[in-house]
């Protein structure tokens, strides 16, 4: 062996070494002496591609990093090779400078669980739970080194800045998703479909239990990490709306525990939206979805997202102004630049059970505006004799007041259908469907204000189809 060749092998092993020695910080369930502020999020990273976005996130300097699952894709049973993938991220320089500068929060998604779209019936998940908090240096004190499932809870900030953050556990006791072929014309993107069995659940009996004393507890603001989607409709890849019972259970849960300042966080798509649910009785939910930081697949084939996506690498920024009389949760996705591609704000009075975010506080003179669709701009107007018509590319739309907004038909260069539009209860984004010909309303003509796109860049929403 040459000189040479002995100091590279001794660097390698150093090297080696060092990689396996990636210790996360601990970090103890309820941290009161910590006032959350900024803190970042993703999911879905392969230890094959760019690397680029770590430093970008550490320039951010979040005080946490919440890995919202698919953290590797691990994809395996063999225990010895999931813990290998999972040093491949721990020997990685970018993320061992973010582990170094903030604690590290953690659930897991299918691919690091073990199989794509695994549950229950996945055979070696006590195995991977306990690699997953060895990785993550769970303190052996803590509750989900002692429970199945990898669900647990945080606490920041002094009582009149409590921020808590829930992560749930997805996978461990999720039941068989249910297959089935879509209906023409509207196609899924994934095979699953809607199973309304009450024998399904996603979270079971345990963390229902423990979610329900969680929800229980006083926060600020409560930020739910589900690593697949809550707010979107159904649209075939895994989603809550799966379980359609377990969704409504979700949200008859916060309203039954009157948990205020909930929003979601989730992963997992390969892409970048924000959709907001209104169930009756309750605030809007909002999800604001940051996937992936290093294998972007471009922007969904759903028209039912709140707004645009973004389609290229991403990740998450929280921040939180206290200082303001109604404090603000801001939420970006931001780019391997460290460009803000989506941006939401929201008031913490936007997050209560008060009677302007439970009912409409709109009419249906708000419809009359420009709006910006999935299928290019769209102005609605109301004319003096009180009749309504849109126009929005070569679609012409006859339209009139309806219980639930507006609806009538739309006629194109080729084609026609119907089509109802429903406003937000803010008034910010329409709820849309349409049909083609004489089938029922079942496609998606989501619109929104065109002042939501300050943040993001146009062509943006366009990129899947530009790709095609
Ligand atoms: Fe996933």
């Amino acid at each position: 062996m040459t000189p040479l060749t002995l100091i590279c092998f001794y660097l390698s092993v150093c090297l080696l070494t060092h990689a396996g020695e990636l210790k996360h910080q601990t970090i103890a369930n309820d941290n009161p002496e910590i006032t959350l502020t900024k803190f970042a999020y993703g999911s879905c990273w392969k230890s094959t591609h760019s690397q680029k976005h770590w430093p970008v996130i550490l320039e951010n300097k979040p005080q946490l990093w919440i890995w919202l699952g698919d953290n590797i894709y691990g994809d395996t049973s063999d225990m010895d090779l999931l813990k290998k993938k999972y040093n491949l991220l721990g020997a990685t320089e970018g993320y061992q400078n973010l582990a170094e500068s903030c604690p590290i929060l953690a659930t897991w998604d299918d691919h690091d669980y073990g199989a794509n779209d695994a549950g229950a019936d996945f055979s070696m998940k006590k195995e991977s739970q306990k690699i997953f908090l060895e990785f993550f240096n769970e303190r052996p004190d803590s509750a989900r080194n002692k429970r199945e499932g990898v669900y647990s809870s945080y606490y920041f900030g002094p009582a009149e800045k409590r921020v808590q953050v829930i992560l749930l556990d997805t996978r461990y006791f999720r039941s068989h998703l249910k297959k089935g072929e879509g209906k023409p014309p509207y196609k899924r993107m994934g095979k699953w479909i809607a199973d309304s069995s009450p024998t399904t659940t996603l979270l079971g009996d345990a963390q229902w239990r423990w979610l329900e004393r969680e929800l229980h507890q006083p926060a600020k603001v409560r930020f739910i990490a589900t690593s697949i989607q809550f707010s979107v409709p159904h649209h075939g890849h895994e989603t809550w709306a799966n379980m359609p019972l377990e969704k409504q259970r979700m949200i008859d849960l916060i309203k039954k525990t009157k948990a205020e300042g909930v929003v979601f966080l989730s992963g997992d798509i390969h892409s970048s939206e924000l959709c907001i649910t209104e169930p009756q009785g309750c605030y809007p939910l909002v999800d604001f979805t940051s996937s992936s930081l290093n294998v972007p697949l471009g922007t969904s084939n759903t028209h039912q997202r709140t707004g645009p996506a973004y389609g290229g690498a991403n990740f998450g920024l929280v921040q939180i102004d206290w200082a303001a009389v109604d404090p603000v949760v801001s939420i970006s996705t931001k780019d391997n630049q460290n460009q803000t591609r989506l941006h939401h704000s929201l008031h913490l009075s936007d997050l209560t059970f008060s009677e302007k975010n439970l009912i409409p506080q709109t009419s249906i003179e708000n419809f009359a505006r420009k709006w910006q669709t999935f299928y290019g701009a769209m102005t609605i107007k109301k004319d003096a004799d009180g009749k309504w018509h849109a126009s929005c590319a070569e679609r012409n739309l006859k339209l009139r007041p309806s219980a639930t907004g507006l609806s009538g038909t739309w006629q194109g260069v080729n084609s026609s259908g119907k089509v109802s539009f429903q406003l937000s209860r803010n008034g910010r984004f329409l709820r849309g469907k349409h049909s083609e010909g004489a089938l029922p309303l079942q496609l998606d003509w989501a619109a929104w204000q065109p002042d939501w796109e300050t943040h993001f860049k146009r062509d943006d929403y366009h990129l899947r189809k530009k790709k095609k």
